[in-house]
């Protein structure tokens, strides 16, 4: 994703995060899950909503002008508990932090776990690896939340992905059917819980895009 797509938007983008978040886990409000981790955090949009809930908040992204961003939109002496913002590659799990110092978050577990538009950035089987990974940072008794958009087939290839500033650039991109992603989570929550877990799917509208379908899928890691 690039980072000027998010220019210009990020009021209304964090409005209608908090409304869909608490749409989809209206338990977040409550004070008792208190850690939250968002992976592929962009400009960290979804990781204010989660701070000015009351979350301490994690939010890791491995552009550098994202996470510079989610910087820039956080240094407000106002907004009190910002989020702890992590440069680095996900799958190998190598961050720094503000200060450039190295902030390893591998057997680290967060309340809450986000994974939106994001597992679907890595090749097969590394959608799985990326899913497994996403599952071990929840914390038992906690929730993930992973979402990607929902299409009629399963296909992946590379993509063009066009910014708002009129710049392109390639990425993988992997389409699931609604199917084929509940499975791909289903399997890999049972391998990481050890159980079958049940796998709380929603698929909803677009509303900024017509006719594209979204799935979020919720997973209650057992305590
Ligand atoms: C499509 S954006 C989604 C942003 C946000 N989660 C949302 O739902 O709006 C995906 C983000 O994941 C980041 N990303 C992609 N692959 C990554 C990886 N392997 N490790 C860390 N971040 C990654 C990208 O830089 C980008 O900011």
């Amino acid at each position: 994703m690039l980072a000027g797509t998010y220019k210009g938007t990020t009021g209304v983008r964090q409005e209608n995060a908090k409304k869909w978040l608490t749409q989809r886990l209206p338990q977040i409000t409550a004070p008792a899950h208190p850690t939250a981790l968002d992976i592929g955090c962009a400009d960290g949009t979804h990781s204010r909503v989660l701070s000015a809930l009351g979350y301490a908040v994690t939010g890791v992204d491995f552009s550098a002008p994202m996470i510079a961003a989610a910087r820039e939109l956080s240094d407000d002496p106002t907004v009190p508990n910002k989020p702890r913002w992590l440069h680095g590659e996900f799958l190998a799990g190598r961050y720094v932090d503000d200060r450039g110092t190295e902030a390893p978050l591998d057997g680290e577990r967060f309340d809450l776990v986000l994974a939106t538009a994001f597992v679907h950035l890595f090749p097969p089987e590394a959608d799985d690896d990326a899913v497994r990974k996403v599952l071990r940072h929840v914390t038992p008794g906690g929730t993930a939340l992973i979402s990607t958009t929902a299409d009629a087939a399963d296909r992946q290839g590379l993509e063009i992905k066009a910014g708002a500033d009129g710049r392109t650039a390639h990425r993988w991109r992997n389409h699931y059917t609604v199917e084929s992603f509940m499975w791909l989570v289903r399997e890999a929550a049972r391998d990481v819980y050890g159980v079958k877990v049940p796998v709380r799917p929603w698929v909803v509208v677009d509303p900024d895009a017509d006719g594209k379908l979204w799935i979020d899928v919720v997973v209650d890691r057992p305590a």
